[in-house]
């Protein structure tokens, strides 16, 4: 049974009339926020740090950042200064317009001015999640022809440079480092480096951010998004985390994901917001502590987090004063109706879900604070986005029914191609200017839009998107095993875990050793996030006669459904 809908609480909201604005928005409304709007002058990063650093914001902290080591604040002109200097040592070592800077490391202050840096110079950012591994590593690097890349002493061992043509130089953010021909110790880098920095114009289609994310076939492909994001970006940082000038927001996502990005750096800044910034792991007593120490007013997470610390207590909850917090939001995954319900109970605010993926660039659908809360839903579209609910020839399908969630074509944030692969970009839209996101979903009659499932075999674990494709074949260059087929099983705590059937060659035995050795071999070349949790030896694994493996009836197999059709599948 569903839950009663969580009526909106009366406040001064940036989206007032959510009706009234979708009949009258257009995303032209926009652009006077911008200072190109007068100068015709365009950069992303310009507007996010440099606006605020020549304006009155400017002795407001930008950035808070702390680890288990570390604790610094940054204000808007100090972050010009600092990101004015990571952009002169990228432009001594040769970073231009277009060029592929990867960064490879933790959260650091260092990151966010790296970044930033690199896209004042008109480069193209592609930041790397820390937990990669060699093989994850070297395909993105490689498939993008990286020129520059940002890392650490810790992780450089996992980039196989001497494999990669393209890349030139590699920037070592640690101590004791040993420059050659080819690495640059960032730090001594930096005391050197200017802290004025011509910026390089763009132009709004120009590319500035390259993330890799993955399907359900092929390798992860590269989702190009342009400085023109920006307004789209900015709007929705404005309706949906309703940002104002006194909050201090908490983003939990890592840069190396898109969350990270768009909302852990642009959404916040592009408004002058104090953003916190929060390195290492999951700590449920420190993230309390994070909310209490820095006042957080706007907290956006995903619900894994929010699970995890469901599962943990009120006893925790009760040691911190958290009543700085004003609006939670979260993302990644579907937010269960339990965890908005807990929500209520434990911080007296409502939990607002979010929809939208790395090729969406932001918010797609999404719950505002002026709107019902439906539990289960993820809300409704943005003022000037157009969703439906489609079937499989691309007609519009009435409410209720269950269907594909598409978007109509043309949003300002949304992707402008896949690096490398224009075949994989056009298979995205359909003919009459649709977006297939790969998710099934229905709309209620009252335009709520309610999360069904994906429509291909992308795992979503822990919000955190795994092809099974990369994991299958990565399984397959392991000694023992013949054939491995990767599916996604519903978990209560991640949502869903990883977990591959696997058929052993010849003079292999099934083990638990073998299977740990397996889930190590993973880890160790691609990620921890993608390694199987669980694993099931078979002697033979479903196919079809063309030789692909039927996840769909591994699926069946595990959860005890039909399995369909097996017209295609091999005697
Ligand atoms: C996929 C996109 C950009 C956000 C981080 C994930 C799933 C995302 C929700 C939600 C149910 C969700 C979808 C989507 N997803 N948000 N609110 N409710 N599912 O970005 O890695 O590109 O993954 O995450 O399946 O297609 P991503």
């Amino acid at each position: 049974m569903q839950m009663q809908p969580i009526p909106a609480v009366k406040g001064d909201y940036h989206l007032e009339d959510y009706e009234k604005v979708v009949e009258s928005f257009d995303w032209s409304q926009v652009e006077e926020q911008f200072s190109w709007y007068k100068t015709g002058k365009m950069n992303i990063a310009f507007e996010a740090i440099d606006r605020h650093a020549l304006g009155v914001k400017k002795n407001q902290v930008a950035l808070y950042y702390k680890d288990d080591t570390r604790r610094e604040k940054y204000t808007f002109k100090e972050m010009m200064e600092q990101t004015n200097k990571a952009g002169n040592i990228l432009k001594q070592q040769g970073v231009e317009k277009g060029d592929r800077v990867f960064i490879f490391m933790p959260r650091s202050p260092e990151l966010y001015f790296c970044l930033l840096g690199a896209i004042k110079l008109g480069a193209i950012v592609g930041p790397l999640f820390e937990a990669f591994m060699e093989a994850a590593v070297f395909d993105r690097l490689n498939d993008s022809k990286a020129k520059v890349l940002i890392t650490t002493p810790e992780l450089v061992g996992r980039v196989a440079i001497d494999n990669l043509p393209n890349l030139e130089k590699v920037i070592l953010v640690g101590n004791d480092i040993e420059e050659d021909h080819v690495t640059v110790d960032y730090y001594k880098s930096f005391e050197q480096a200017s802290k004025k920095l011509l910026i390089e114009w763009v132009e709004p289609e120009d590319g500035m951010l390259l993330h890799y994310t993955s399907g359900s076939t092929g390798k992860p492909k590269g989702v190009l998004h342009v400085h023109n994001a920006m307004i789209q970006q900015y709007q929705t940082a404005k309706w949906v985390l309703d940002l104002k000038e006194d909050d201090v927001y908490w983003c939990t996502a890592d840069p190396g994901w898109v969350t990270g990005t768009v909302y852990g750096i642009f959404g916040p800044w592009l408004h002058g917001a104090s953003n916190v910034v929060r390195g290492g792991r999951f700590n449920p007593e420190d993230w309390y502590k994070t909310i209490e120490d820095y006042g957080v007013t706007v907290w956006y997470s995903a619900p894994t987090a929010f699970r995890m610390l469901m599962g943990i207590g009120e006893d925790l909850i009760q040691r911190f004063d958290l009543t700085s917090l004003r609006h939670i939001l979260s993302v990644g995954e579907p937010l269960n109706p339990e965890v908005v319900k807990w929500g209520v109970k434990v911080f007296h605010l409502r939990i607002h879900d979010t929809w939208w993926m790395t090729e969406t660039g932001s918010m797609m659908i999404c719950n505002y604070p002026t709107l019902a809360i439906k539990p289960g839903s993820m809300g409704k579209p943005i003022p000037g986005i157009e969703a439906a609910i489609i079937d499989d020839q691309g007609n519009v399908l009435p409410p209720n029914r269950m269907g594909n969630l598409a978007l109509k074509k043309g949003w300002p944030s949304m992707m402008r191609s896949i690096w490398n692969n224009p075949q994989k970009y056009q298979e995205y839209f359909t003919d009459n200017g649709w977006y297939i996101s790969g998710d099934s979903a229905y709309m209620d009659e009252e335009g709520y839009f309610w999360f069904q499932g994906r429509i291909d075999d992308v795992i979503n674990t822990s919000g955190e998107r795994v092809g099974p494709f990369e994991v299958e074949s990565k399984l397959v260059e392991h000694p023992a095993i013949a054939e491995a087929g990767v599916i996604g099983i519903p978990d209560p705590v991640r949502g869903t875990i990883i977990k591959a059937f696997i058929s052993l060659r010849e003079g292999f035995d099934a083990s638990d050793e073998l299977k740990e050795e397996i889930r190590l071999f993973v880890k160790k070349e691609l990620s921890a996030h993608a390694t199987p949790r669980q694993i099931e030896f078979r002697d033979k694994l479903p196919k079809t006669r063309s030789g692909k493996i039927m996840r769909r009836v591994l699926k069946a197999w595990e959860l005890d459904l039909p399995t369909g059709d097996l017209s295609t599948m091999e005697d």
